[in-house]
């Protein structure tokens, strides 16, 4: 009877004894918090703060990677994905690191060959990751095959997801039922799984369904059951609860700033709720609200402008009428009103339960709810009554050849017939598993992007992300200036703005002066909203700020060259990077800013390349690559990994 929960608590103290099936929790503040709440855009430096103290609380796991953050960091934030695990890692030395990775999709959109897939699970497990939480949106597992044979090759722990998902109200029916999920997580298990998770992305689990679900799986495997069930519905702190009782051994939670609206509940109520049971955390409620404090005051502040405050209500009740993900139902309504056609929404709320099941059924989840919304949306604006599916979509077609895997019911034959008529790779649909047909591809990415990928990690990443991999190498290795747009935003710039929108509000705002300053290039402007009142404000920030903000721009992940000697020392972080200047029989490179020596990437005598890393320097608690400012070999290194340096010490010379 372990697995039930004893209602009367039995101690409250701080200090008590642990209890005897103690609830797991995995924290999901930093990766899925913040990528459901704020368009994935935490930066490392805002996490720093709170790591620490977040490595004591005693989480099973902390998520910390994987999903959008990949994407998003080197798109928008000009930030190294992989130096993120790194940096974090530091700080969180206890506690294990978990990821979202999308199988054979890794951390993008479509299944890639399987050189790059074990290439990315090896270089993620090198760089720190433990907890690979994989899943795959048809739930085919033959997807998984890559994958898991490089996560069990690195000795790391293989987390399997069902993704969940109905076709009814309520768990049953003839596709999604107890059978299905007993099926999938007997499957997992057999593959090795050394965890289960039922992930419910959109907040479908009701509480009744829960407590049946777990207990079926719990008798089904031995390995632990995870669940993962978004607040978006509203009622994922009930089915926590149902779940609870039914002896599922891991729930995720987030920190209550990242928690509640389309994220998940947030732990402290939970804590509270278990406490003195048999099931008590253990957790400390004191070290939650002190690290909720730090993300209140020193960090949302600089993220609430991301926040969808469109509306009041934080349950999104389309949930429990049509099974949308709240996602998926703001990019049809975003499709319809760029074709000015917002008024058949209900037809499309009509129609889309037939294109999936036309499709197979198929679980509603990144990338298939997209395949699913956008193909409604078509036969509801271009069918006629004689012809159905009059424009299909390039993914409607890869999914019926059979690109994406197995559906749960066959794809309707006729529509899979009219999709495949002259598709390129052949109008016969593929049965063995997608990546079997894909052409080995990292020798082709190594081929386009040349040198401007260093190592292994860069060509991973443009090999995901071409385009805008591409650019952020730019950025990273010095050959283009980042955009101001990916820069930080800092807390002085906040204050600022909250200054201009109460001054607005009380009607202080004045014309300029006459004697205004001039505007710097550093310049930032804002959307203000008061009332119905709309302005644009730039806010520049001052030499007072820029003192605040330097070692904030230094954090970014790669300078420039180094500054060569007799560079301006004051030069801000920002300048071009300066022109190298040859000093007697060479040219020193010196540390732009006092930190610590990672490594050398380069010994006495190797000859480099301008641009080629020469230095690895941990400044401000991220690691900055300092590299060639000109051809030559390298010579004289002065410091070895470890040692501290002043700003503008001489780490060596090219000769
Ligand atoms: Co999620």
């Amino acid at each position: 009877m372990s697995d039930q929960v004893k209602m009367t608590p039995l101690n409250y103290a701080p200090d008590r004894a642990a209890a005897k099936n103690p609830l797991k929790i995995m924290d999901l503040s930093l990766r899925d918090g913040h990528q459901s709440l704020f368009a994935t855009r935490g930066r490392t430096e805002d996490m720093i703060p709170v790591a620490e103290m977040m490595d004591e609380v005693g989480f099973w796991a902390i998520e910390t990677w994987g999903g959008a953050t990949f994407d998003t960091m080197h798109r928008f934030l000009n930030e190294d994905p992989w130096e993120r695990l790194r940096t974090l890692k530091r700080y969180i030395k206890k506690t294990p690191f978990s990821m979202l990775l999308r199988a054979q999709n890794l951390v993008g959109y479509r299944n890639y060959a399987d050189d790059l897939a074990y290439a990315f699970v090896d270089r993620a497990a090198e760089n720190g990751m433990d907890v690979f939480r994989t899943f795959d949106a048809l739930n085919d597992y033959r997807n998984f095959e890559t994958v898991v044979k490089q996560i069990k090759k690195s000795g790391k722990h293989f987390q399997g997801c069902i993704c969940y998902t109905l076709t009814e109200p309520r768990l049953g029916g003839e596709v999604y039922n107890l059978d299905y999920y007993t099926d999938r997580a007997k499957s997992l298990e057999s593959m090795g799984a050394d965890s289960i998770c039922v992930k419910d992305m959109a907040g479908l689990m009701a509480p009744y369904d829960a407590y049946p679900l777990i207990k079926a799986l719990k008798k089904a495997v031995s390995v632990p059951i995870h669940l993962h069930s978004h607040f978006t519905s509203g009622m994922s702190p009930m089915t926590h609860l149902k779940a609870i009782e039914a002896g599922v051994d891991i729930i995720d939670t987030c920190m209550t700033p990242y928690a509640y609206r389309t994220s998940h509940a947030a732990v402290e109520p939970l804590v509270m709720t278990l406490l003195g049971t048999n099931r008590d955390t253990g957790f400390d409620i004191k070290k939650l609200a002190a690290i909720n404090e730090i993300f209140e005051k020193e960090i949302l502040p600089k993220y609430k402008h991301l926040l969808d405050d469109s509306k009041v209500s934080i349950i999104d009740i389309n949930v429990l009428l049509h099974q949308t993900p709240g996602g998926m139902l703001s990019n049809l309504v975003n499709q319809l009103r760029e074709m000015d056609a917002l008024d058949k929404i209900d037809e499309v709320y009509k129609e889309l339960p037939k294109v999936r099941k036309d499709l197979g059924q198929i679980p509603l989840v990144t990338p298939t709810s997209q395949i699913v919304g956008v193909q409604t949306v078509n036969n509801v604006l271009h069918d006629t009554p004689d012809e159905r599916y009059k424009m299909i979509t390039g993914q409607v077609k890869d999914l019926c050849y059979g690109l994406y895997g197995k559906t749960a019911v066959p794809i309707n034959a006729e529509l899979q017939k009219k999709a495949l008529k002259g598709y390129p790779r052949g109008e016969e649909p593929i049965t063995c598993r997608p990546a079997e047909v894909l052409e080995p591809e990292l020798d082709k990415a190594k081929a386009e992007i040349g040198d401007l990928a260093v190592d292994m990690d860069d060509l991973i990443l443009y090999a995901q992300f071409p385009v805008t991999g591409r650019k952020f190498l730019e950025w990273k290795y010095g050959k283009a200036e980042p955009p101001a747009s990916v820069k930080p935003i800092t807390m002085e710039e906040v204050k600022k703005k909250d200054e201009i929108i109460k001054k607005a509000k009380a009607g202080l705002l004045v014309e300029a002066k006459a004697d205004a300053p001039e505007k710097s290039e550093n310049i930032r402007s804002f959307n203000v909203f008061v009332d119905n009142e709309y302005f644009s404000v730039e806010v520049d920030p001052t030499g007072e700020m820029q003192a605040f903000s330097a070692p904030v721009q230094q954090t970014r992940p790669v300078q420039a060259a180094a500054p060569a000697r007799k560079a301006p020392v004051a030069a801000p972080a920002a300048a071009a990077p300066p022109v190298p200047e040859a000093v007697g029989d060479g040219t020193l490179m010196l540390a732009p800013m006092p930190g610590m020596i990672v490594s050398f990437a380069k010994k006495s005598g190797d000859t480099v390349k301008k641009g080629d890393t020469v230095v690895v320097l941990e400044a401000m608690k991220m690691e900055n690559s300092l590299t060639a400012p000109c051809d030559g070999t390298v010579q004289g290194i002065k410091f070895a990994s470890g040692d501290t340096v002043a700003k503008g010490a001489v780490l060596c010379a090219i000769v």
